[in-house]
């Protein structure tokens, strides 16, 4: 039973700010594409196989060289990435082999640091029978619904609304059937697949899977791995 990758590592970075795409920015000496790697390799239990990382165009060259060393063992596939993060998914999907893989994860490279016991409990529901699996934890802000002006409509109840993180996983098949129907503004995997109507299942995310989005982020970020290599 084995999984194939997607890494969604196209994106400029634009709330981070910076000369340099967002997966090219270093963490204690690595890039956080590097640590995305790194992170899903560590995995033993989702026996990696296939890798496809989509970056931004003309980069494809010096990330084969750049990830190298941390594939061992793994078709490495790198694609141009597009516009939007599900057209970058969608490249990636393109490349994946069909025959052998029977479940395909979906991996923000800015969720650089999400560790193996997070990443293993997505593939195990999916080898369980799950047709799509997201990662995640209770919200803790209260989340307001506002209007077209900015004034607030309505309060959903906190208890019903959870955070989604990556790596999503999913059965192979479905999520060639969810990006094929497409949705314009999807701004998860997950997302697509609602929209055919499959069911999403959850399992317990990870504080440590954040997202790298703000500078902010990256002082989080520096602090986590210092305490992982303390
Ligand atoms: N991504 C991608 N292709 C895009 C846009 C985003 O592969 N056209 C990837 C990013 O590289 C990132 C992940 O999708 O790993 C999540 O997106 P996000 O955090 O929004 O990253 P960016 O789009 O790079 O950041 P920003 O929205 O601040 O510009
Ligand atoms: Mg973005």
């Amino acid at each position: 039973m084995s999984t194939a990758a997607i890494i969604p590592a196209a994106g400029l970075g634009l709330r981070l700010g910076g000369e340099t795409p967002k997966a090219f920015r270093e963490v204690g000496g690595d890039s956080l594409l590097v640590h995305a790697v790194r992170g899903l390799k560590a995995a033993s239990a989702a026996d990696l196989v296939c890798l496809v990382v989509a970056v931004p165009p003309g980069s494809e060259e010096s990330v084969v060289k750049e990830l190298g060393p941390y594939v061992e063992g793994v078709e490495l596939l790198v694609v141009a990435g597009g516009a939007e993060r599900s057209d970058s998914v969608a490249a990636a999907l393109a490349v994946v082999p069909v025959e052998g893989i029977d479940c395909v994860l979906v991996h923000d490279a800015a969720r650089a640091f999400v560790p193996v016991d997070a990443i293993e409990r997505v593939v195990a529901a999916v080898r369980a029978g799950a047709a799509a699996v997201v990662p995640a934890l209770p919200v803790t802000d209260t989340i307001k619904q506002i209007g077209p002006g900015g004034e607030v409509v309505g309060t959903p109840d906190r208890s019903t609304l959870v955070a989604v993180q990556t790596p999503q996983g999913f059965d192979p098949e479905v999520l060639r059937r969810a990006h094929a129907a497409g949705v314009v503004g999807a701004t998860d995997d997950a997302m697509l697949c609602e929209r055919l109507g499959v069911t999403v299942v959850t399992v317990e995310g990870s504080t440590d899977a954040f997202k790298v989005t703000r500078p902010q982020d990256l002082l989080l970020a520096e602090a986590l791995l210092a305490e992982r290599r303390a």
